[in-house]
């Protein structure tokens, strides 16, 4: 086996739809929910981002924020009850609603805080307690060292480090040097994050870093393989590459179909960007994509996708390039 390859939660995305789309290509992998809020928890057992956890046949941990250590407690409580295989604590999100208000990145700059946190979490469940953090909340005041210390003391038995400060956002390149130095640093496994796409990306990543695995968020948009496909090659075996043209247009079909399945006609609404996604990364499909973010008829989103699959290409990727 190489170095673990863990596919990021993303708000809004990595819902028990696509987590069962991922674990085709890798298997019975760690997956996690998107962040769901500890109050939400606290008075709604039946949360739906909670539904069903374990169903797809692998393990998938509870990713929760607040900065209430009480209240994250009780929420990784039944969080474990409910089936979680594992507590993952945010403290990345620079969402201003999560973070106004203390939760997500705003523990960046309350490390004795986030610490209380992740030790009031790993005192209330049995099932091991990872943090996904960033570098810091500025790039004048951030000491990932001393946080993920303080973090591993606390009782973390994962971290994961987003290589940006959360002022950086989005912007910039990730700093897989600087998630070096918190790996030198920790005993814990570390996991590193941000800016990987390819197996080249991740194999740079742990050159530079040291970390024990990669942590993929952005390259999964509308590619629910990459976790597997890098793995893949990451563990030595041949690159599976991306599914043909055609396998992927039906796989868009068919992730529009489990949205209806589950949320009935309003899963068109929320596979609208899944599509977009995927259509996005085939080559032709401009004048579909436009067409599906349109129609308000599922029946029609799922008939122009499987014509368009009639149609396409089922070699790999390119593969007919520069044939005669
Ligand atoms: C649309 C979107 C939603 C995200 N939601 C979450 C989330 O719920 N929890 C979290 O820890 N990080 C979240 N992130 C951050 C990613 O997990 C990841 O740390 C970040 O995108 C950097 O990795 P990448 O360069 O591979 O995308 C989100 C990012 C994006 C783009």
């Amino acid at each position: 086996m190489g170095p673990l390859v863990l596919q990021a939660p993303l708000a809004g995305v990595t819902d028990r739809t696509f987590r069962r789309l991922v674990r085709r290509w890798a298997g019975d992998t760690l997956l996690f929910t998107d962040m769901v809020a500890a109050s939400r928890l606290e008075d709604d057992r039946s949360h739906r981002k909670l539904a069903g956890l374990g169903d797809d046949g692998g393990p998938v941990g509870v990713q929760l924020f607040d900065h209430r250590p009480s209240a994250m407690a009780e929420a990784a409580r039944r969080a474990e009850d409910l089936g979680a295989a594992a507590i993952d604590i945010n403290m990345g999100c620079p969402v201003p609603k999560v973070a106004r208000r203390g939760g997500g990145s705003a523990l960046l700059r309350d490390p004795e805080l986030a610490a209380r946190i992740v030790a009031a979490v790993a005192a209330a469940v049995t099932v091991p307690v990872s943090v996904k953090a960033r570098l810091g909340w500025c790039e004048g005041s951030a000491d990932p060292v001393r946080l993920a210390l303080l973090l591993q003391n606390a009782g973390a038995r994962r971290l994961t480090f987003h290589g940006r400060t959360r002022r950086q956002g989005y912007g910039g390149q990730a700093d897989w040097a600087a998630i070096g130095a918190v790996k030198r640093a920790v005993t814990i496994p570390l996991i590193a994050n941000g800016d990987i796409g390819t197996a080249a990306d991740a194999r740079r990543c742990l050159a530079l870093s040291g970390a024990d695995g990669v942590m993929v968020g952005r390259a999964t948009l509308g590619a629910p393989w990459t976790v597997g496909r890098l793995q893949a090659q990451l563990d030595g075996h041949p690159d599976p590459g991306d599914p043909s043209p055609r396998t992927r247009l039906l796989l868009a079909r068919e992730h529009l179909e489990l949205l209806l399945q589950e949320h009935g006609a309003h899963g068109l609404l929320i596979a609208r960007r899944h599509l977009g996604w995927a259509l996005a990364g085939l080559p032709g499909t401009a004048a579909l994509r436009a067409t599906l973010l349109q129609t308000p008829e599922a029946a029609t989103a799922l008939d122009l996708l499987a014509r368009a699959a009639a149609d396409a290409e089922d070699g790999p990727q390119g593969s007919t390039a520069g044939q005669p």
